[in-house]
């Protein structure tokens, strides 16, 4: 038997604990950058080899400089989820059962704890509950899965088969987007051949909203199969598309109405956000991510589709030598991934839910957006700062140069020297045409004193 520093788990998981133990203090942002990290690592491949502890031993001293602490609860930067303990260690196990969660017949146990997931998922967002559910990479991939979907049903609706003949030849597929989409929208689109040049954009209010009747006169104009992609929380600001009024202003066999949720989706499991989000399950597929709000590791995104016969032709895979059941009660998740081989990633999601339930979850949801609203109130009170837009967890933030001369480039130095000071991690943005820090607060840890001593640290760098 190997002795405790013998053993790579055992030297992973003390790892592990030091690093998590250590985030409510550690400075957020990395010590050393992308070019130290690559000396750090770079030497020639080795002859010989290692033992696996001082392998693992090795690898967590060299790394741990060039860590962002974005478990921290002061890492306020893009929309990057805190991690929960009951789902990090589920993800540890996923790692050592290493199932390819693709099959249920060889796979069961995380084949049948995914497809338990996927009904809570529906169940807690309050979605279609014969919806199909997809773990897919992140958002990105939901996107491109639930566009997937989407392209096999307008286009059935016309009588062609996509996934038999492709675009070529095919009834053009109008896309209408609103103009503060996420850009892997437009990534998705171009995946699919249903380009991203070419999709009508349709204007934004200065919330970044859509509005149902400039939607639904575009998607008249278009006509033929067409798919409308709405968004469930921007990416800067947090505002959410009227998704369900446009569903039904829009609502045609040939049109699919697709809601980008990656973080915002899960204000539907907050009753108090609930009123935003109403008339969401309307649409035709939902994307969200997991390794958002709620908090699972990377990676893990959800894609949902209300027709589950397009998801699968969209997504399935057929082989002799692949055995997928015939039990039409089991679900095999080959059927609504892009991926065949695949890490069962939805088993922190189950871990992550068992945990908190339906209230934790709640719980989590409200206070991130309650400390946004603290955090963006706090730096409102101050002199010479304007909240461009708050919602949800999301706040958009301006500092006014003290001199009058360049607002723009005493925003961006303010973001400089937040990040480089380290007690708390904001990212940088453009908000209508104005330079702005974002403050995103995804995180299970960030409580009251995190708001305030991020305040502080903001604030300190805009009157330096
Ligand atoms: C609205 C929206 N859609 C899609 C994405 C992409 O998600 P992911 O980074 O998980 O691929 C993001 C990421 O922040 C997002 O905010």
């Amino acid at each position: 038997m190997p002795g405790p520093s013998d053993d790579p788990l055992r030297v992973a998981s003390d790892a592990a604990r030091e690093w998590l133990d250590g985030l409510p203090e550690r400075p957020v942002r990395p010590a050393a950058g992308a070019r130290e990290m690559l000396e750090v690592f770079s030497e020639p491949l080795p002859e010989e080899g290692t033992g696996a502890a001082e392998v693992v031993r090795d690898l967590a001293a060299r790394a741990e400089p060039g860590l962002m602490a974005s478990g921290s609860g002061r890492f306020l930067g893009w929309v990057i989820g805190g991690t929960l303990p009951a789902a990090i260690a589920a993800d540890w196990l996923v790692s050592a059962w290493d199932q390819n969660c693709g099959m249920s017949e060889p796979f069961p146990a995380t084949s049948m704890i995914e497809q338990v997931a996927a009904g809570w998922m529906l169940d807690l967002l309050d979605l279609p509950r014969g919806a199909s559910v997809g773990f897919v990479t992140g958002g990105q991939t939901a996107n491109t899965t639930c566009l997937a979907a989407a392209r096999n049903h307008v286009l059935a609706a016309h009588g062609w088969d996509v996934e038999a003949h492709g675009l070529q030849g095919a009834p053009r597929v109008a896309v209408l987007v609103g103009a503060e989409r996420h850009d892997s929208v437009d990534a998705s689109l171009r995946a699919l051949g249903l380009g991203a040049a070419t999709a009508t954009v349709v204007p934004a209010d200065d919330a970044g909203r859509v509005r149902p009747d400039a939607v639904a006169e575009a998607a008249a104009a278009v006509g033929g199969p067409t798919i409308v992609v709405l968004q469930v929380g921007n990416v800067n600001g947090g505002a959410v598309d009227p998704v369900g009024e446009i569903a039904d202003a829009v609502r045609r066999d040939d049109l699919w109405v697709h809601a980008d949720g990656a973080f915002g989706l899960w204000a539907r499991a907050a009753p108090a956000r609930r009123h935003m989000v109403e008339g969401l399950d309307r649409a035709d597929s939902w994307a969200t991510d997991a390794h958002k709000w709620l908090n699972t590791p990377y990676d893990c995104g959800v894609a949902i589709c209300a027709h589950p016969t397009a998801h699968r032709r969209a997504m399935g895979v057929r082989a002799a030598y692949l055995p997928v059941g015939d039990d039409a009660a089991l679900r095999d998740p080959i059927d609504y991934n892009p991926e065949l081989s695949r890490r069962a990633r939805a088993v922190p999601v189950w871990a992550a839910l068992r945990h908190l339930g339906r209230r934790g979850v709640a719980e989590m949801v409200e206070g991130c957006c309650r400390m946004a609203t603290l955090l963006a109130g706090r730096l409102a009170e101050a002199e010479g700062v304007e909240v461009l837009h708050q919602d949800l967890n999301q706040a958009v933030v301006r500092f006014l140069d003290p001199r009058g001369l360049d607002d723009d480039a005493h925003t961006r130095a303010v973001l400089a020297a937040t990040q480089a000071e380290g007690t708390c991690y904001p990212s940088g943005t453009v908000w209508r045409g104005v330079g702005g820090v974002r403050l995103s607060v995804t995180s299970w840890r960030t409580g009251p004193e995190d708001v305030e001593r991020s305040a502080a640290a903001l604030l300190a760098a805009h009157r330096a």
